[in-house]
C-alpha cells in the first residue's frame, strides 16, 4: 500500500474502502451482503488500508454501524471518515449529529468529518462554528467537505481558520472535473481529493455492456449504463484492457492508477466482495508510463456518453424494458 506524502496525525492510504454499499439497499447486493461487508472490512486492514469513508445517509446510520463494528478494536488505528447530510447544517446541529455518527461507528473521536454538499441557504460559516467547536473537544480530528467547487472549498477553510483537509468528489476516468482546479489547489495547499466513483459505479471494470447491464437502483439511475453509452464505452475499455495486459492486471486496477497518478488524490472504490477489495489495494501499486497515460486520456476524451437531459428520455425507455 501507498500513503498520501502529507503530515496528517495517522497515514491515509492511497486506496481508501467506501462504504456506501453497506446496509444500502439500492445497490442490489441482498442481505447475504452484510457478512461480505465485514469480511471486506477485515481484508482491507490487512491490506494497509487506512481510510474508510461512510455517511450518516448510508443505509440511514446501517453503513456507519456495519463499518464500526467490523473495524473492531482496529477502530482506532485508522482513519474513520464519515459525512454529515446537511439539512439544517447550523452549529448545533452539526454537533449532535456528529455525537450520533460517533455512536453508531463506536469511536470517541471521528477522524474525517466531512460536510456531504454545500447547502444552497445555509452558509458556511455557522456549519464551520459547530465543526471548530466538534474539533476543539476532540470528538472530530480533521474536517473536510464533499462536492464543493473550489470557491466554497477555500470559502469553507476561512471560516473554519483551519484547513479543511479533504473535498471528496467524483473523479475517475470520465470524470475528470477535478483535474481543473480542486487537484491542482490540493497539490498546492497539502490538501487532498479523495475521489469517489472512481470506477465510475463498475463502469470502468469492463464487466458490463449493453445486454448485460449491472442490477440495482443505484446504476439503474447512472446514465453511464444506458446500452448506448455502454456500447459508446466499448473502444475506452478496449484501452484500459491493453494497458491491463502489459501490468498483469485488470481495467479496474489501470482506472484507478489513473486517478491515484496525482499524490494528493486518495480514492475510494466500493466493493461487492473481497477480491475486488484485494485488487483494488493492489491497484495502488501500479505505476503507469507516460505514453500509457497518454492513451488512457486519448481513449477518455474520445469516449462522449450520452449524458444530462439527453440521457432522460432513453433511461425511462431503459426501465420499461423497451
Ligand atoms: N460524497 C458523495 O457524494 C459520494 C457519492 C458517491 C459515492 N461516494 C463514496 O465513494 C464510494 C465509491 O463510489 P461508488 O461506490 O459510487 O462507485 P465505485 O467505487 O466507482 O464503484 C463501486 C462498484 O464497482 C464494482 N467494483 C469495485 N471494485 C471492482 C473491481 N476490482 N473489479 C470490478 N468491479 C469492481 C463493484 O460493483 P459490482 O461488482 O456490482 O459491479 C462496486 O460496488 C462509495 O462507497 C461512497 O463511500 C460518495
Amino acid at each position: 500500500m501507498r500513503y498520501v506524502p502529507l503530515d496528517t496525525p495517522k497515514p491515509i492510504s492511497k486506496i481508501g474502502l467506501g462504504t456506501w454499499q453497506f446496509g444500502s439497499k439500492e445497490w442490489g447486493y441482498g442481505p447475504e451482503y452484510e457478512r461480505r461487508a465485514a469480511e471486506i472490512v477485515r481484508r482491507a486492514l490487512d491490506l494497509g488500508v487506512t481510510l474508510f469513508d461512510t455517511a450518516e445517509l448510508y443505509g440511514f446510520g446501517r453503513s456507519e454501524r456495519i463499518l464500526g463494528e467490523a473495524l473492531g478494536e482496529d477502530r482506532a488505528k485508522v482513519v474513520v471518515a464519515t459525512k454529515i447530510f446537511p439539512l439544517l447544517p447550523v452549529a448545533p446541529v452539526v454537533q449532535q449529529r456528529a455525537v450520533a455518527s460517533a455512536a453508531r461507528l463506536g469511536v470517541d473521536g471521528i477522524d474525517l468529518y466531512q460536510v456531504h454538499q454545500a447547502n444552497p441557504v445555509v452558509a458556511d460559516t455557522t456549519t464551520m462554528r459547530g465543526m471548530r467547536s466538534l474539533q476543539d473537544v476532540g470528538l472530530v480530528g480533521e474536517v473536510g467537505v464533499s462536492n464543493y467547487g473550489l470557491r466554497r472549498w477555500r470559502f469553507a477553510e476561512a471560516a473554519l481558520g483551519r484547513r479543511v483537509l479533504s473535498n471528496q468528489v467524483r473523479y475517475s476516468m470520465i470524470d475528470r472535473g477535478p483535474e481543473e482546479d480542486l487537484i491542482p489547489y490540493a497539490e498546492q495547499a497539502g490538501r487532498i481529493v479523495i475521489a469517489y466513483s472512481p470506477l465510475a459505479q463498475g463502469f470502468l471494470s469492463g464487466r458490463y455492456d449493453a445486454t448485460n447491464p449491472p442490477a440495482g437502483a443505484v446504476r439503474r439511475a447512472n446514465p453511464y449504463f444506458l446500452p448506448e453509452n455502454l456500447e459508446r464505452g466499448a473502444a475506452l475499455i478496449a484501452t484500459l484492457r491493453e494497458v491491463a495486459d502489459a501490468h498483469d492486471a485488470t481495467p479496474s486496477q489501470i482506472a484507478l492508477a489513473y486517478v491515484l497518478r496525482h499524490p494528493n488524490v486518495v480514492a475510494i472504490p466500493g466493493a461487492s466482495g473481497v477480491e475486488q477489495m484485494e485488487r483494488n489495494a493492489a491497484a495502488a501499486e501500479i505505476d503507469l508510463a507516460d505514453d500509457e497515460y497518454a492513451a488512457l486520456v486519448a481513449a477518455a476524451h474520445a469516449f462522449r456518453p450520452v449524458t444530462g437531459l439527453a440521457a432522460v428520455p432513453r433511461m425511462v425507455r431503459a426501465r420499461l424494458g423497451r
